[in-house]
């Protein structure tokens, strides 16, 4: 036995079947350049924008990604089983009569998928069925944070500021757009925002100051999602953002940061494309200049969001603030945020390294109890109904059920 401590396999997912599918690349590769490779084996898990999954060495070069990558030398396609005895990842899953199949087993997954299909919950539940350690929220707290419906309305249990809204679903807005409409003027003032219930990058989402806007607006949120919400527009407003980092509920809020482009509002292009160094070129002000009361604030109710939703590892979480009357009013909570705010964190003195290192720390801990619950519960059910017979489903009924 050598006396080194073994590495730390670490599967880091990006990509994804998803419109932020690009943005995703970058986090992923900017999370694998940081890990410490003294401690962690970093297994690069590509899933390409069709939901095709791929491993292999050339994916850990991001020049390499280009639209054959598939075919490149190294490259191999993959799938996360979801069993528990293969504990990570099939290689060559479907590998033919000459290939063979491998199991790469795996001691924690770090996904960074934006968006559907990985900031959703959906990727989450694998994981949990495959019973590995992830970073990040677990199933709920994504798929709550990703619905822009559903986050409002718990926050407004939780007492946390939030904008007047209006949401409907896609068939009834066919149905009866008229009747919809009249919802909307009736509890909502122009300018209102329209958005899909689910997507992200402020794809799909449109600024309406009058009804003929409204309706163009609703019509194109209606391609992106089966359900839509109008709030009405913080007028003179800034964003601010916050990070936080932990386990509910010992949750830690980071220093605030105002993005600088708020004029109309951040499009795509000016999120992600402005500029030769990504999503860091996009001006920004660290700490956000507003009072110590209110940045006090805002980190409070930041870390109450994340704990209403029941939120693990990371977020960053976004506010709409008129600082010259002291209002606030929390706008989403990202579960996947770009970059994963790494660079919040290092103003708080954290660099890169530590907040990966952390971040997969609280993610052993977060596994560790998980299993303090008892999923295996032995019963003599199936026995007694196998000498009984399956005739009566009433005798399944009468047994008493565990609880
Ligand atoms: N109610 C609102 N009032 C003013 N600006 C808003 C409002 N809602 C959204 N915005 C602007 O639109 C942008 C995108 O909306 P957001 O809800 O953050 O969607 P996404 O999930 O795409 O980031 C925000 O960053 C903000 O600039
Ligand atoms: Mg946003």
């Amino acid at each position: 036995m050598s006396s080194a401590k073994r590495k730390t396999t670490v599967a880091v997912i990006f990509g994804g079947r998803s419109v932020e599918h690009d943005v995703s690349v970058v986090t992923g590769h900017q999370v694998i350049r940081v890990f410490d490779p003294e401690q962690y084996e970093v297994v690069p898990v590509y899933i390409d924008r069709e939901g095709r999954w791929l491993t292999g060495e050339p994916l850990l070069e991001l020049k390499n990604f280009r639209d054959e990558i598939a075919s490149y030398k190294g490259v191999m396609s993959t799938l996360l089983s979801p069993t528990t005895n293969h504990h990570g990842l099939i290689l060559n899953p479907v590998a033919g009569r000459f290939g063979k199949s491998e199991v790469q087993r795996l001691d924690v997954i770090f996904p960074t998928i934006h968006g559907t299909h990985g900031e959703d919950g959906t990727l989450q539940g694998l994981f949990e069925l495959a019973d590995i350690p992830y970073v990040g929220c677990g199933v709920l707290a994504s798929a709550l944070a990703n619905d822009k419906i559903i986050t409002k309305d718990v926050l407004r249990q939780h007492a946390i500021p939030v904008v007047d809204d209006v949401h409907f679903t896609r068939a009834e807005w066919l149905n009866d757009p008229d009747a919809i409409i009249q919802r909307i003027t009736e509890k909502l003032a122009y300018p209102v925002f329209v958005k899909p219930a689910t997507t992200g990058s402020s794809i799909g989402i449109g600024r309406a100051a009058d009804e003929t806007l409204l309706r163009a607006s609703i019509d194109v949120a209606t391609h992106f999602d089966q359900r839509v919400l109008v709030e009405s527009a913080v007028t003179n407003c800034v964003e601010i953002n916050c990070a936080v980092l932990g386990n509910t509920p010992d949750v830690r809020a980071s220093v605030l940061e105002q993005p600088v482009s708020w004029e109309a509002f951040l499009t795509y292009e000016e999120k992600y494309l402005r500029g030769g160094e990504g999503m860091k070129s996009a001006e920004r002000l660290i700490p956000a200049p507003i009072s110590p009361e209110l940045t006090e604030q805002i980190q409070e109710y930041a870390r109450g969001a994340f704990r209403a939703i029941g939120g693990r590892g990371t977020a960053r979480i976004d506010f709409l603030v008129r600082p010259d009357v002291g209002e606030v009013y929390l706008n989403e909570v990202n579960t996947m945020p770009g970059s994963l705010a790494l660079y919040l964190w290092q103003e708080e003195n954290l660099s890169p390294r530590e907040v990966v290192d952390q971040l997969v720390k609280l993610a052993q801990e977060a596994h560790v109890e998980k299993r303090r619950s008892t999923y295996n519960y032995q019963t003599n059910l199936i026995a007694q109904t196998a000498a009984r017979g399956l005739k009566g489903i009433k005798g399944v009924k009468s047994t008493p059920t565990p609880g």
